[in-house]
């Protein structure tokens, strides 16, 4: 072990890989079986746009179970320097924005993050005007924002993009967007909660029809109306906001990770091993359930908010993404390891991001057999995965080197922490604990 552990850190020296230099890498030591339970933390997409919406109202907003993340960090830098006052306690996160400056989103920040840019939405509705720099985040294709910019349009706002920035105003009485009926011509995540939050204080009544379905359009909704707006239909197609003149304070639970919960279930399945993960609202996993059922898995709801995973011999299956709720894209990755080591041949087609299949050259690296032709991944399952060194290419990727370093023979390497970081709270300690075998070094390469 201990040689091949040297020849694979002196190969990564000489690839194209090469980590800069004291950067944090994951080795993994696969082929060890894990049990117990593992605790799930709060959705990091639920948080990042419930800290938004946090700025609709000018009192203090408390979100609990806020998990610790890098994206998460980086928002609270986002709304500190919009003149926000954030205390942490824990996972709990107190948000003051009493006091906002709505044009002060500093470029650097949020160009790093995408979910950022949703709180335009937010600023412009409550005060009228807004500038924030055009979003950045995982590199998993365009990302366009127009939908977002167009539902903004529809409610009355001037929206102009200069150098990288978008300043929008609303003339007119009050200086209040106005309710529309707007229809999305995708069902967006980020612009259904745009227009949501910039719905609930504008006047009269605004319909958001083909609006997204996931989980987190329904916390934030929950979260609004909490604070006293007014809404009806969020997890369905067509949601309906009557503004109100204002909000106020809250206190808020986010709900658990569905990604986090689906990535563990992936990880029980992967190695072969009986997990349980609590707490989890399993409905939310209803498109990964059944995916797992299908490769030869079974899970079973234990009491209230817990589930097991009961591996099972694995076949290969097809998946293609969708909008909730269909397969969550963001399980993509995690499914494409799991189906590598499945008997017999899959097909994954990744629809909602154009330049998500990047884990492919990856997972090959460590000996799986895939085929990409456009945006379907052709997968011929191998008895083994075998430890190599591999990049994490974006958030999830990472998360699917990480279960495949874990099923894999041997050791692997895993560099690009810093994808991990943005959306994993405490994973090595939480695989420690089922008794995995993974250790976060420096490498002096
Ligand atoms: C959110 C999630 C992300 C998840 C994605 C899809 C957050 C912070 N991120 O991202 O983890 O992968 O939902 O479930 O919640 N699009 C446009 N024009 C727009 C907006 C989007 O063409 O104005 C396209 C995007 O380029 C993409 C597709 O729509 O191809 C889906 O994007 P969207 O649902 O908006 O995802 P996000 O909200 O960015």
């Amino acid at each position: 072990m201990e040689d091949k552990t040297i020849s694979s850190v002196s190969k990564i020296t000489q690839s194209p890989l090469t980590n800069k230099e004291n950067e944090p890498v994951l080795e993994i030591w696969g082929g060890h079986p894990l049990s117990g339970t593992v605790t799930i933390s709060g959705a990091k997409n639920s948080a990042l746009v419930l800290m938004a919406g946090s700025l609709l109202c000018p009192e203090d907003c408390r979100l609990s179970n806020v998990p610790d993340l890098v994206d998460i960090r980086r928002m609270s830098q986002i709304l500190t320097a919009l003149g926000a006052k954030i205390t942490k306690n824990g996972d709990i996160l107190n948000i003051d924005a009493r006091e906002i400056n709505p044009t002060k989103a500093p470029y650097d920040l949020v160009s790093q993050l995408r979910a950022s840019f949703f709180a335009i939405g937010a600023l412009l509705t409550r005060f009228g005007t807004v500038r924030i720099p055009l979003p950045g985040g995982c590199a998993i294709g365009a990302r366009p924002v127009e939908l977002h910019v167009k539902g903004l349009q529809a409610m009355g706002a001037n929206v102009f993009i200069d150098s990288g920035i978008v300043q929008a105003n609303v003339k007119g009485r009050n200086s209040r967007l106005q309710g529309a009926k707007i229809y999305l011509d995708y069902p967006s995540v980020g612009a259904t909660e745009t227009i949501l939050m910039a719905a609930t204080l504008a006047e009269g009544e605004t319909i958001i029809e083909n609006a997204a379905q996931e989980p987190e359009i329904v916390d934030l909704a929950n979260f609004c109306c909490a604070m006293g707006a007014k809404i009806r239909g969020a997890g369905t197609k067509k949601i309906i906001i009557s503004g109100v003149e204002r909000l106020h304070s809250v206190d808020y639970r986010v709900i658990p990770d569905r990604i986090e919960a689906g990535t563990f279930l992936v990880a029980g399945a992967i190695t072969r091993s009986e997990i349980a993960l609590s707490p989890v609202i399993s409905e939310h996993l209803i498109p990964v359930i059944a995916k797992l059922e299908t490769v030869g898995c079974r899970v079973i709801a234990e009491s209230g908010d817990c589930l097991k995973l009961i591996p099972g011999a694995l076949k290969g299956t097809d998946i293609e993404t969708l909008p909730y709720p269909g397969f969550p894209t963001d399980m993509q990755a995690q499914f494409m390891a799991l189906l590598s080591i499945s008997e017999g041949n899959s097909v994954v087609s990744e629809t909602v991001f154009e330049n998500r299949l990047r884990h492919v050259a990856e997972l090959q690296r460590m000996g799986a057999n895939i085929r990409v032709k456009g945006n379907h991944a052709f997968i011929e399952g191998v008895p083994m995965l075998s430890g190599a060194p591999v990049m994490a290419t974006d958030l999830r990727a990472s998360a699917a080197l990480v279960l495949a370093g874990l099923a894999a023979q041997g050791k692997t390497i895993v560099r690009g922490l810093h994808h991990l970081d943005r959306g994993y709270e405490n994973l090595e300690d939480k695989l420690q604990g089922l008794g995995a075998k993974l250790e976060r070094v420096i490498s002096n390469q």
